[in-house]
């Protein structure tokens, strides 16, 4: 089958059922999503799909079909940066292992509310668990993120 991932076609070689998150991750070698729980409790295998994040963990890769995925390894544009940047000047990683779900949760939100509040921030990440518990860093840097936007998503 083929799927669309980071705007480029790919040739897939799985089972229908195979999680989403094992053919990026064994296939397609893009090692950037990560596997936490394998029960979408944790958010560290977070991706796009047509711009949602999605836990790439329990979609089968079959439900894909002609949608476009997204990986931390294909984000780009205006709050894709913001976000870089904010996480960068906060200093946000610790171990850094959720943070590829961190920041894909983080930017699908800035790209649909340019000025989230503190409960926007906690409805958006609250299914983005991080065991450094670096969540005091990551809200202050979607503030941060959004500041650079100027307010605007
Ligand atoms: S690995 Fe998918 S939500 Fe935890
Ligand atoms: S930075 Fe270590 S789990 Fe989040």
């Amino acid at each position: 089958m083929k799927i669309k991932v980071n705007g480029k076609s790919r040739n897939v070689d799985a089972s229908p059922d195979t999680p989403l998150l094992w053919v990026l991750r064994d296939e397609l070698e893009m090692t950037g999503t990560k596997f936490g729980c394998g029960m979408a409790l944790c958010g560290a295998c977070t991706v796009w799909v047509n711009g949602q994040p999605t836990r790439s963990c329990i979609t089968p890769v079959s439900a894909v079909g002609t949608a476009s995925v997204t990986t931390i390894e294909g984000l780009q544009g205006r709050a894709a940066s913001a976000v870089q940047m904010a996480w960068e000047k906060l200093d946000v990683v610790q171990c850094g292992y959720c943070q590829s779900g961190q920041v894909m949760a983080a930017t699908a939100l800035l790209m649909k509310n340019g000025k989230p509040t503190d409960a926007d921030i906690d409805a958006a990440m609250s299914g983005n668990v991080c065991r450094c518990a670096t969540y005091q860093r990551i809200r202050a840097a979607i503030h941060e993120a959004a500041k650079i936007m100027g307010g605007k998503a």
